[in-house]
């Protein structure tokens, strides 16, 4: 089997009293998407912004392509890699799909006392990364607000491209969604999946799991406690590990 990507070893996190997290060890690798399942309050979420740079541990260790990491925030995760696309963040909704795109990484033109925006180039590169997930998009001026909740999801994941994310993490990416969205985003998975990229998805729709995942992670009270191959797994028997915290 290849390296791990990622590993937590004994990764915990508290917030004063609660604990939401404790002493989690996960290997994450290459090219495989891993669901994080869990009840509401599981520590799912809270486990994600430990891998995604937005908390930091409060015990334990990350190790990021063999090398024990730090991520000092979403913005340094991104920078090494790991990117995250939460339901609405980081997008700026009154800025164009290109800013969005680049934002934080802008591309730039002329002699260094000279320099401006590229915006030619980045509505260009915008659009093929958009392309590239089978969205077509016409203006890159458009302000990401008036786009649906897929095409956004589009933009966040370009981004996540723009950067050249290996792992890119998902939390609740349909929550919000109509069917017709939340099929267009499961699109977007499969394309991440055949791009060979690593996905890390949170997901309380276990249709969609055992439609996508490779894996499945089980958390409760904050443990995880399952963690196998999602190979045969159909819906319903994810459901039932959630409900009894035992393999099926
Ligand atoms: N900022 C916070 N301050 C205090 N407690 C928190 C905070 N964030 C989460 N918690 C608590 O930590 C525990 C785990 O929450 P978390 O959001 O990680 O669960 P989850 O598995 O993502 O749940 P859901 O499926 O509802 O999104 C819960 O008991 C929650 O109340
Ligand atoms: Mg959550």
């Amino acid at each position: 089997m290849a390296a791990p990507l990622l590993s937590l070893r004994g990764v915990g996190k508290n917030y004063g009293a609660v604990i939401a997290v404790r002493d989690v060890d996960l290997d994450v690798y290459p090219g495989e998407v891993l669901a994080i399942c869990g009840d509401n309050g599981a520590g799912k979420s809270s486990l994600i912004k430990v891998i995604s740079g937005a908390q930091a541990p409060s015990a334990g260790s990350i190790t990021l392509r063999g090398a024990e990491t730090r991520f000092r925030s979403p913005h340094d995760a991104l920078a090494q890699g790991v990117a995250t696309i939460y339901q609405d963040l980081a997008l700026a909704p009154r800025l164009s799909i290109a800013a969005n795109v680049f934002m934080g990484a802008e591309l730039t033109r002329g002699p260094r006392w000279l320099r401006m925006l590229d915006k030619p180039r980045m509505a260009r590169e915008a659009r093929a990364y958009l392309a590239r997930l089978s969205v077509a998009i016409d203006d890159m001026r458009r302000p990401v607000e008036g786009l649906s909740g897929g095409q956004r999801q589009a933009v966040a994941i370009s981004r996540a491209l723009r950067w050249d994310a290996s792992i890119i993490i998902m939390d609740e990416p349909t929550a919000a969604l109509g069917v017709k969205e939340t099929a267009q985003v499961l699109d977007l998975i499969r394309h991440l999946k055949s791009e060979g990229r690593t996905v890390l998805l949170i997901s309380h729709n276990m249709a969609d799991v055992a439609a996508l995942a490779t894996r499945v992670a089980i958390m409760k009270s904050g443990a995880k406690v399952i963690d196998m191959p999602a190979d045969g797994l159909g819906p319903d028997d994810i459901g039932h590990m959630i409900m009894t915290g035992r393999a099926a």
